[in-house]
């Protein structure tokens, strides 16, 4: 979907398209920090940490996928592996976002579900940072980097901040699991 038909401020059409995402996985990383800090009793702190981990995952993966991905495959072909790989490293963070919106801190398996969200997003923003997006600032000029960021600015206005129907997920995952 494409961004609305703009009426963007001055200051979201200067966002640098990397700059910004590299902004939300600086605090994502951030939240991940403070996770694997609390303690294991914590449960009201690590509920608070993972609704706001929750909150932040959706709203990035949002605006990359509905902006920033198809604009880089468009306009840089040779990176289309590394996108399309990218894309099914969202969507494993997409299932196991979902399914953690459907538990609470109390139950068994609420840290372990975390921590393999938190290595594998770790591992995909890393991917993100060192394999591709250098070679993304490389391949398109300034202004195009200030567009797209313009355009994602645009995007996170409308975005979801939660994962749609994590009760209708949780018959699925229950009926998979048990
Ligand atoms: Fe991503
Ligand atoms: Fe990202």
């Amino acid at each position: 979907m494409a961004a609305q038909p703009t009426r963007s401020t001055k200051s979201a059409q200067s966002t640098d398209a990397i700059t910004l995402l590299k902004a939300d996985h600086k605090e994502i990383r951030r939240l991940f920090a403070d996770f694997e800090k609390a303690g294991d009793g914590a449960q009201r702190t690590k509920q608070r940490l993972v609704d706001r981990i929750i909150e932040l995952l959706t709203v990035h993966t949002y605006i990359e996928n509905e902006v920033m991905y198809p604009r880089v495959r468009a306009l840089l072909p040779d990176l289309e592996d590394d996108i399309l790989e990218s894309y099914e490293e969202h969507h494993v963070a997409d299932v196991l976002v979902m399914e953690l919106s459907a538990m609470k801190a109390s139950d068994e398996r609420f840290d372990a579900k975390t921590m393999v969200l938190i290595e594998n997003v770790r591992h995909h923003i890393q991917e993100e940072e060192d394999d591709w997006f250098p070679e993304v600032r490389n391949g398109l000029g300034r202004k195009t980097l200030q567009q797209i960021g313009g355009e994602m600015a645009e995007a996170r206005k409308s975005a979801p901040t939660r994962p749609s129907q994590p009760s209708a997920l949780r018959k699925a995952v229950d009926a998979v699991i048990s």
